[in-house]
């Protein structure tokens, strides 16, 4: 049945209506017009101000009016007119709620005061959405600084700003009855007019503002108008490091209410019982109506059963799903849930989306959620805002661990002037200091507290992030305990501050894997210790983050911690993901928004896998072919998963064997290799373990290698070699080369009548820098200014001697940047055999001056073949580095030069394989080590990769790159994170490294 009828369009681009609100066409000329409909009211304030001649205070600055009218927060629900239909829970079947998103019409103004007394020509627009990305004004993406001065609590007079207007017709069933509209997000202060006359507004941009309009509304056509604008007083809280967006970004609705109707429910779910606030309900589990809950179905992230507790008002019905849990802190400091000890594998997460902003639709959601199960993650960080209630109640039911923050940060108090840094206990103008704003910090935790306090996924409030400490987190953190005693509390600046006791848990940010655990042994610090943020997955990485779970798993107290951060945030335009600076912004963070986990279309990179792999629910170690499997989840017998083992020889499996073990949370157990092993193999013996879900999805795995006689690489006969005067000439079947003396290296290979090679094979060092590498960039490189680096990316090869005797030729080199001494002096074989392998050893020493470490050291070689297709025995199919290769596996693998790029928003180095053994171009060259080596396959240079700032940018080069390396250094996350942790610096004062080429 159809209780209202409203105009609109379809949505522009994608269709938000449906259930009973079905829509009727918008029509430019219907009704607001004629009936006269004025917006005197809307432009009152700032036009009575100015022609007065008086400037008041304006409205939005004003932090005593802040909002009016709008509701007390209560917990989130959708009232229904069916018990059917609420424990069915589809919002768009009851007739008590209507969707009001859709398109509206809109209209733009650079200023909010040129919002004339009429609005006579509309565009229109999809509610919601951000306007900057629907083509009006830019957006500014900026991290700690304000985009505008820091004046509190004063905003730029020139204040952008968006009228919405729409028609919704109320029918008949709806009459008698309250009739509230709900705002789940809008950005930054909305001023709300109901058929011409203004009926409140609201601030405080990720949280819900509720209204009612009853008096305001009648049967028939009524209409809707929101002033939006883009900054008011409560955008001092809201300096998070995102894209600065503006607009209705989160669904809008009309609810109808039963007159007297139930208005907040507050339900206590523990262990043994479920509490209801409210007189009338019932309890629900699979669909069933339960008398009494005998035997109590527990809630965790796991298994995250959900009971239905339906609320029964007269007429109308509201459904909660509750989960029975409980969480604690041990004596030992370690994060109980339901009594077990469990481990946060965590993620940050901001809502963005790459071409709708803030605004992420249910399907987007949960599509996310499901991608972050499969990245084996429990636990998410709202940061740093509230999320859209859906996305909470998703997290209930898919079963996540949620830190929920409140809406605030005020981190451009740090650059309020040059170098202010967090001098909070300096400065009384940190907000967090001032007693008048303790209201509006504390009406941002109680507002985010009521609407998700009856969710189970909460385990966490959060103060916000990154707004120094002062009375005003104290103020916040005593009403929330106060308020709701059954979770914990965190705040990372009071923790940072060295505030010990005002919170639960004590929360700090990108510790390296040292200080984390000499925090972990530090006594005084008497709590949980859990990193809010580590791992900073900026473009190519997070490398090392395995180091960090481990550390989690060898400490109790250690809770764990969340990567920061889930997705990049680009803006999608013009088929280029943008980033900041590409919108003219004045100030600006560059590339610093994308700097997530996975792409922004959710699509993962070897950083993620990485992850998945890190965070998996099992672990495994070898002694001798003794295996022991240890389970990792906290709540899962292992045997709901099918193990394998199998045995892989020269790439290839030999064999394999299926298990179910019943192995009890955090428990091992011990497996006896079921496999013959060889005694000898070409490349390695490994044993492969993976964890199949019931779909037969992997989600987990280890390898091991196992001792195994490996057979050298054989050569046959000495070459005999030609000398001339600039080249030496080793020619046999099927081959011919040509050694360049001036130079010191090889010039040509000709391979079957054909050139391979299109320059010289170089002895190089560069890579082209990743996100993580930016600091330490510096100081390998030479860039726009002299920073003090070794100048690596301009290099220079010197050659003092070069010689042959028989069959082999020896150099004696250097490298050295330009304007620097010789950082690495090396000698050089290269021996030829009658069956055209050529075995190079290099022997070489870093200067015990040199002032870092190396990005990498060994040979580029560009080849003549485009987009060459190769095989190899090493570690893929994905990329890896020597702290990021938990997702991969040694073994035999093709692949080709298109196949292995990445596109990370700002091009930088990938396409790494470590622990390569043999590795075959399709055309034609081959490359074999005793050892070792790591290697990389690309249509792009270092060069060019280090010089082009987006994908587009990119030059491809006329062959195939080919990188042979002695070692790669790692990835880490010193994008924002710790230095590299030594042991993946390649910083080895002897090198030694030999390998073939054929
Ligand atoms: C943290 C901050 C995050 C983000 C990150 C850098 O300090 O809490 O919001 O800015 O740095 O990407
Ligand atoms: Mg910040």
């Amino acid at each position: 049945m159809e209780f209202i009828r409203y105009y609109l369009h379809q949505s522009l681009n994608r269709n938000r209506d449906s259930g009973s609100c079905r829509g009727i066409e918008n029509n430019q000329k219907k009704p607001y017009n004629e009936r006269g409909l004025r917006f005197s009211s809307l432009v009152q304030l700032n036009a009575d101000n100015w022609k007065r001649g008086v400037l008041k205070m304006r409205d939005y600055e004003n932090i005593n009016l802040r909002h009016e009218n709008r509701e007390k927060p209560r917990a989130y629900y959708i009232p229904y007119d069916t018990a059917e239909k609420a424990l069915a829970g589809v919002k768009e079947d009851s007739a008590y709620y209507c969707s009001l998103n859709g398109t509206w019409r809109f209209k733009h103004f650079e200023r909010d005061i040129d919002v004339p007394e009429e609005i006579s020509s509309w565009d229109q627009i999809d509610v919601p959405s951000c306007w900057q990305l629907r083509g009006y004004g830019k957006p500014v993406y900026t991290n700690v600084n304000y985009p505008h001065p820091v004046d509190p609590p004063y905003m730029p007079d020139d204040n952008e700003c968006g009228v919405y207007n729409r028609d919704f017709i109320l029918n008949d069933t709806w009459g008698g009855r309250q009739t509230y509209i709900v705002f789940e997000g809008v950005s930054s202060c909305l001023y709300l007019y109901i058929n011409g006359r203004y009926a409140g507004k609201s601030q405080g941009s990720h949280m819900q503002a509720e209204f009612n309009i009853t008096s305001f509304v009648s049967k028939g056509i009524n209409q809707v108008t929101v002033k939006v604008l883009k900054w008011c007083m409560g955008s001092y809280l809201e300096d998070q490091d995102f894209f600065r967006l503006s607009g209705i970004f989160r669904d809008v609705y009309l609810l109808s209410r039963e007159p007297g109707h139930i208005r907040d429910v507050e339900i206590h779910a523990d262990m043994k019982e479920i509490s209801v606030s409210v007189e009338h309900y019932e309890i629900y589990s699979n669909g069933i109506k339960l008398d009494k809950i005998e035997e109590p179905i527990l809630w965790n992230a796991e298994q995250p059963h959900l009971y239905t507790v339906l609320v029964k008002g007269q007429t109308e019905y509201i459904p909660f799903k509750v989960g029975m849990r409980e969480v604690r802190i041990s004596e030992r400091n370690e994060l109980l849930i339901n009594g077990v000890a469990v481990k946060l594998k965590g993620v940050n997460h901001h809502d963005t989306h790459p071409t709708d902003g803030y605004y992420m639709s249910d399907d987007f959601m949960r599509q996310e959620l499901l991608k972050m199960k499969e990245l084996n993650i429990n636990c998410i960080r709202t940061s740093h805002y509230p999320p859209p209630p859906q996305f909470i109640q998703m997290c209930d039911e898919l079963g996540f661990y949620v830190i929920d923050e409140a809406d605030v940060e005020t981190h451009g108090f740090y650059n309020r002037r040059p170098f202010a840094g967090y001098d909070v206990q300096e400065y009384p103008g940190w907000l967090c200091n001032l007693p008048e704003w303790q209201d509006v910090f504390v009406e941002r935790m109680e507002r985010m507290v009521e609407r998700d306090k009856n969710s189970p996924s909460v385990i966490m409030w959060s103060t916000g992030n990154e707004s120094g400490y002062g009375q005003n987190h104290a103020a916040m953190i005593r009403w929330a305990r106060e308020r709701d005693p059954s979770r914990l509390i965190h705040c990372e600046d009071a923790s940072r501050m060295g505030v010990y006791g005002v919170t639960d848990v004590y929360s700090r940010m990108y510790l390296s894997v040292d200080e984390l655990e000499k925090t972990a042994l530090n006594h005084q610090i008497n709590q949980p210790v859990y990193l809010c943020e580590y791992a900073h997955a900026m473009g190519n990485g997070p490398g090392d983050t395995s180091d960090y779970v481990e550390l989690f798993y060898q400490y109790p107290h250690l809770i764990g911690g969340c990567i920061w951060e889930w997705a990049d945030h680009t803006i999608l335009a013009e088929g280029v993901q943008k980033y900041g600076g590409d919108f003219g912004e004045l100030t600006h963070d560059g590339n610093f928004c994308c700097d997530g986990l996975v792409f922004s279309d959710r699509s993962f990179k070897a950083g993620s896998l990485n992850a998945k792999y890190a965070y998996q629910n099992f672990t495994t170690s070898l002694t001798g072919t003794c295996l022991k499997v240890t389970n990792r989840f906290d709540f899962t017998n292992l045997d709901a998963f099918k193990l394998v083992l199998s045995l892989m020889v020269d790439g290839a499996i030999l064999s394999s064997e299926d298990y179910r073990i019943s192995i009890e949370p955090h428990e091992s157990s011990f497996i006896e290799l079921p496999f013959d092993l060889p005694n000898s193999c070409k490349y390695g013996l490994y044993l492969n373990v993976q964890l199949y879900d019931e779909n037969d999805k992997e989600i987990g795995m280890r390898q091991h290698k196992l001792n195994c006689q490996i057979i050298p690489v054989a050569t046959s006969v000495p070459l005999s070699l030609t000398e001339t005067d600039a080249t030496i000439e080793a020619c046999g079947n099927g081959f011919s080369y040509t050694f360049n003396k001036h130079y010191g290296c090889l010039e040509s290979i000709i391979k079957n009548g054909t050139e391979q090679l299109a320059g010289m094979v170089k002895l190089t060092v560069w890579r082209a820098p990743t996100d993580n590498d930016r600091r330490v960039k510096h100081k390998w490189g030479l860039f726009d200014d002299n920073q003090g680096g070794e100048n690596l990316n301009k290099l220079f090869s010197k050659v003092y001697h070069c010689s042959v005797a028989g069959n082999r030729i020896t150099v004696d080199g250097s490298l050295a940047g330009i304007a620097r001494r010789p950082f690495f002096r090396y000698a050089a074989s290269y021996t030829f055999t009658e069956d055209g392998m050529i075995a190079i050893e290099l022997k070489g020493k870093l200067a015990e001056d040199f002032t870092t470490f190396l990005p990498r050291l060994g040979f580029e070689i560009q080849t003549t073949a485009v987009n060459d297709t190769f095989t190899y025995f090493g570690m893929g199919y994905k990329e890896n580095y020597c702290d990021m290769n938990r997702h991969a596996k040694v073994g035999m693998y093709s692949s080709s030069a298109e196949k292995e790029y990445v596109r990370y928003i700002v091009p930088q180095e990938h396409g790494n394989h470590s622990q390569t053994k043999w590795l075959k171009m399709g055309g034609g060259l081959k490359f074999i080590a005793d050892e070792v080596f790591e290697f990389s396959v690309s249509e792009y240079t270092a060069q060019a990769l280090t010089e082009a700032s987006h994908t587009n940018k990119l030059v491809k080069s006329k062959g195939t790159n080919i990188r042979i390396d002695y070692k790669v250094s790692g990835i880490g996350s010193n994008s924002c994170g710790p230095e590299l942790i030594h042991k993946y610096r390649l910083d080895e004062r002897d090198i030694r490294f030999k390998f073939y080429i054929s």
